[in-house]
């Protein structure tokens, strides 16, 4: 048996910081992604897989998916593995330079905590996301491979699209070291062409939103070109702050925090739940915008997430601030850094008559994540 699945990347509209929050968020899946094909091999106990485009190779054991089983290549033995075992929560310092082969055995551990039995198989990664510009190439590459390996198991049916989220989730916590919410997995998981989904993370409802430019109106995304190395240690701490302002104001998340109570909060706590509590809101701004097909009104509710991010919540840098100035010159009625932050893509939106610049990509609202084949 053969199976081909593939996962989207996506770009987050508006509504940054706010999935851990138990907030509002309104990302689409994008056209580029990962494909996983995966043939079953059941003489063997081992998945063994090759990433195409890094000329790379993992191989490990079903019963031990966290050890190093073997290196096929010599450039698997000087490659950073994972020592977490499935549980025992991370360091927080490991970013995602420990790079694929953690998402792949953190997939099959956490299928496989999940009572899947899986085969032996050989697994082939490729894609056409560029990685590490914050378009969500880790949730591709995770839940590419989890509706891989959960059709070669034959058992589709066994976990629900919002259940594999969170599974996928824990592949990042857990085996990556990156606190992140649910908003990459279930942007791609639930995507659609033309959609943007409107997502309340207090209870994962998803609200699909007719997200169609009128003619000669654009959405580009534009690479900053760097990425901070401490990311992701910064992104938890952020993650950290949110817990803690919560936690002083007595409520179970930011979602139930009141604007007038920001003010008993000590800096930079009231900052970050000042940022939590307006994005929500502009959310909800962009999603009505969107739905009576006042285009124009999204724009400036770009420029204000950004504001917001860059002063208040304090995640933009120099190369972040280059590119959103590069978009506005361009003729950007609103630009945005999306994802994580301290690095990354910048959202730019584009009226008839904008000429992108040369480097800056078109990202258009597609298809989430999928079966190509099964043959
Ligand atoms: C990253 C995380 C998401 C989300 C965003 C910020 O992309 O993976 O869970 O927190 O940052 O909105």
């Amino acid at each position: 048996l053969e199976v081909r699945a593939f996962a989207p990347g996506r770009v987050n509209l508006i509504g940054e910081h706010t999935d851990y929050n138990d907030g509002l968020a309104l990302p689409f899946a994008i056209a580029e992604g990962v494909t996983v094909r995966a043939r079953a091999n059941a003489a063997s106990r081992r998945i063994s897989t090759h990433a195409l485009d890094l000329g790379e190779h993992d191989e490990l054991a079903l019963h031990a998916p966290a050890m190093d089983v073997r290196s096929a290549d010599p450039s698997t033995s000087a490659a950073p593995t994972v020592s977490a075992l499935p549980g025992v929560p991370p360091l927080g310092t490991i970013t995602n330079t420990v790079g694929w082969r953690a998402f792949v055995r953190g997939t099959v551990a956490e299928l496989t905590r999940a009572g899947i039995i899986l085969p032996g198989a050989d697994l082939e990664i490729s894609g056409d996301l560029p990685r590490g510009a914050g378009l969500s190439s880790s949730a591709a590459l995770e839940v590419a491979l989890a509706l891989a390996l959960l059709e070669l198991a034959d058992a589709r049916a066994a976990i629900d699209r919002r259940e594999l989220a969170r599974l996928c989730s824990r592949v990042e916590r857990e085996w990556v070291g990156a606190r992140t919410g649910l908003l990459d997995q279930l942007a791609t998981l639930f995507g659609a062409a033309d959609t943007a989904l409107l997502i309340d993370f207090s209870d994962l409802r998803i609200e699909p939103v007719p997200l169609v430019l009128p003619h000669g109106w654009q959405m580009v995304v534009l690479d900053s070109g760097s990425r901070r190395e401490l990311a992701a240690s910064l992104y938890n701490e952020r993650r950290a702050e949110c817990a803690r302002a919560a936690e002083l104001l007595g409520v179970a998340s930011l979602r139930q925090a009141r604007l007038e109570d920001l003010a008993r909060l000590p800096a930079p706590l009231a900052q970050r739940a000042r940022h939590v509590l307006d994005e929500n809101e502009r959310v909800r701004a962009a999603a009505s915008a969107l739905r009576t097909g006042d285009l124009p009104a999204v724009g400036p509710l770009l420029d204000a997430s950004h504001a917001s991010l860059r002063d208040l919540y304090e995640t933009s840098t120099p190369a972040v601030e280059a590119a959103v100035q590069r978009l506005r010159e361009a003729g950007a009625t609103g630009a945005r850094m999306i994802g994580g932050g301290f690095g990354g893509s910048v959202l730019g939106l584009l009226p008839p008559g904008a000429q992108p610049p040369a480097d800056a990509g078109q990202v258009k609202p597609s298809a989430g994540a999928r079966l190509l084949a099964r043959e």
